[in-house]
């Protein structure tokens, strides 16, 4: 039986979501042993429910990603830049597979991660990265590689999906259930990402290339948050049949895919309307197999560690999908912003 050791850097949620996971790993069905090699965080001596004691401690991430005793690395801790670029640089230059729930990372820095790790025949996993727990990545990657892909659209920030059904059911104010959102482990360290509807951008911009081959270009994604949305809005929405979400889509045009993210009022019976709390959906609209409609937890510590946890198990299985499922520099497609096509 393969038994793979990990060197997991992060200990927020997520990491001790998996931590936690892999001490009762008999329940999972991963197809293989895994074992903790080490692990790394930026406070050690922070109160967390799992005991850490028993794994080696790494200062450095790097050092962790870099480690003789880590096969392969997960990456936790968040952010497009410094470290958690850094120690992913490191490990997949070494050749070894990386596993990563971090949106911003790839949405920004992709392509060129892509092509490090293809040089180094690396494999590069993001399940966890877009939709949380729904395992979408997959879906759109490999299970729908035949099948044309027409559009993909959906609620991709649960943050934002539970902040606009709470303050609709509730009457309570903005802050208040942002608040709530943070302290239910939904919203990003920094919940200006998630309201500011940057994080569902990060999200649509990785499924828009896995899903239509178009090579990552955040830079073109046009977006707008719920930050300006107020209850007298969502109330008046309401009363017109209708309920507002932050809607991410990427579409097939005939002119280029164009990217957006924006609060869009939909009538209270659409199907995403119904979608509500920290859920997400993505809707994939094919040209021969159908429409489709995933619906999931999009956040939070269980349904991330379980997508990290399914990369995990692929690598078991020995992955070695492309990273972004074509070749990176391959493509003469591009992805267009809104304004580039109207
Ligand atoms: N902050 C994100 C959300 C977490 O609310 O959807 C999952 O990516």
């Amino acid at each position: 039986m393969t038994t793979l050791k990990l060197g997991i850097a992060g200990l927020g949620n997520v990491g001790v979501g998996l931590i936690e996971r892999l001490v009762e790993q008999e329940k999972l069905r991963l197809g293989g042993v895994v074992e903790i090699a080490g692990i790394s965080a930026r406070n050690r001596s922070r109160k967390r429910p799992v005991p850490i004691d028993p794994y080696p401690w790494f200062d450095d991430p790097v050092a962790l990603a870099k480690d003789d005793n880590v096969d392969v690395f997960v990456e936790l801790i968040g952010g497009s830049d410094g470290p958690a670029k850094l120690a992913v640089e490191a490990a997949l230059s070494l050749g070894k597979p990386v596993v990563t729930a971090n949106k911003a990372l790839i949405a920004e820095y992709g392509e060129q991660l892509a092509k490090l790790a293809e040089e180094n025949s690396a494999p590069l996993l993001f399940e966890a990265a877009v939709a949380g727990g729904i395992p979408i990545v997959r879906a759109v990657r490999e299970s729908l590689a035949g099948a044309e892909i027409k559009s993909v659209r959906g609620i991709l920030n649960g943050t934002c999906n539970y902040l606009l059904t709470e303050m609709l059911n509730t009457g309570a104010p903005y802050a208040d259930v942002l608040s709530d959102a943070q302290k239910l482990g939904y919203a990003e360290a920094d919940p200006f990402l998630d309201v500011s509807g940057t994080d569902a951008a990060h999200k649509i911009a990785i499924l828009a290339t896995i899903a239509f081959g178009v090579p990552l270009d955040f830079s073109k994604i046009s977006l707008s948050g719920v930050d300006t949305i107020q209850l007298k809005d969502l109330q008046f929405a309401k009363k017109l049949d209708h309920k507002i979400k932050l809607i991410a889509e990427g579409v097939n045009t005939e002119n280029g895919v164009i990217c957006r993210v924006e609060p869009v009022l939909l009538p209270m019976k659409s199907p995403l309307a119904q979608i509500d709390g920290p859920l997400n959906a993505v809707m994939v609209e094919t040209v021969h197999a159908g429409p489709m409609t995933f619906t999931g937890p999009g956040a939070g510590a269980g349904p991330t560690a379980s997508a990290v946890l399914g990369d995990i198990s692929a690598l078991i299985a020995g992955d070695n999908r492309k990273v972004l499922g074509h070749d990176v520099g391959s493509l003469n497609t591009t992805l267009c912003a809104p304004e580039d096509v109207s």
